[in-house]
């Protein structure tokens, strides 16, 4: 999907569940002790707030200009810093390590979602963390909202196939997260990888 399809839709939307950070990301990350973190796919930035509020030292990367504007104003609204970076993770490549890096709800295509998820594991720092949440590929059928493409869902095993060639997999799972609607509540149904780099041998 291009660039400008996001800068469109970030435009249009402006919910009060794009200040509100991830549930699940919240739960994972907070037993962590704060050190650098690069959410990637960082959206309108209510992970990479919530992580600056926390005490993380964030890095917010996305290829929608709208969104990373709306990141900013965000922090500066909330009173935190946040370092903003605009690329495509398409063809991206980290050029530092971080003790903690995200992916929330980035659906990209088989073909494409495999080299992110490498780059992302490779900017880990040792003894650092890669959290990604995805919408799962069950969510279609059986879940509620998200993507209705069934390319780009996929499944916490994905995930940690290609992740697990480099970090350890601590949790690989798929996790379900209420949504209150106008007549009651609807359930979708994400996935969850949390994954740790091996500490460095001297
Ligand atoms: C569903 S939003 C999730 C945003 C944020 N992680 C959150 O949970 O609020 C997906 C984000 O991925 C970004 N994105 C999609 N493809 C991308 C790519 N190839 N490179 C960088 N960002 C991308 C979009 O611009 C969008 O901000």
């Amino acid at each position: 999907m291009d660039a400008s399809v996001w800068d469109e839709r970030h435009a249009r939307e402006d919910r009060l569940a794009n200040r509100e950070p991830n549930r699940f990301l919240v739960a994972a990350v907070t037993p962590l002790t704060p050190g650098t973190a690069l959410a990637l796919a960082a959206g309108q930035g209510r992970n990479a707030v919530w992580l600056a509020e926390a005490g993380w030292r964030v890095t917010a990367l996305d290829y929608s200009r709208v969104a990373l504007d709306k990141a900013a104003a965000l922090a500066a609204e909330r009173g935190v810093d946040l370092q903003i970076e605009h690329a495509d993770l398409r063809e991206w490549s980290p050029g530092r390590r971080f003790d903690l890096v995200t992916t929330v709800y980035l659906q990209l295509p088989e073909g494409e979602r495999e080299a992110v998820w490498r780059a992302a594991a490779a900017a880990v720092a040792p003894g650092g963390h890669l959290l990604v949440v995805g919408h799962d590929a069950r969510n279609l059928e059986e879940g509620y909202g998200g993507p209705s493409r069934a390319a780009v869902l996929y499944t916490a095993a994905e995930v940690a196939a290609v992740v697990g060639e480099v970090l350890q997999i601590e949790r690989s799972e798929t996790v379900v997260r209420p949504v209150e609607v106008e007549d009651g509540t609807r359930y979708a149904i994400d996935n969850l990888v949390l994954a740790r780099a091996p500490l460095a041998v001297d």
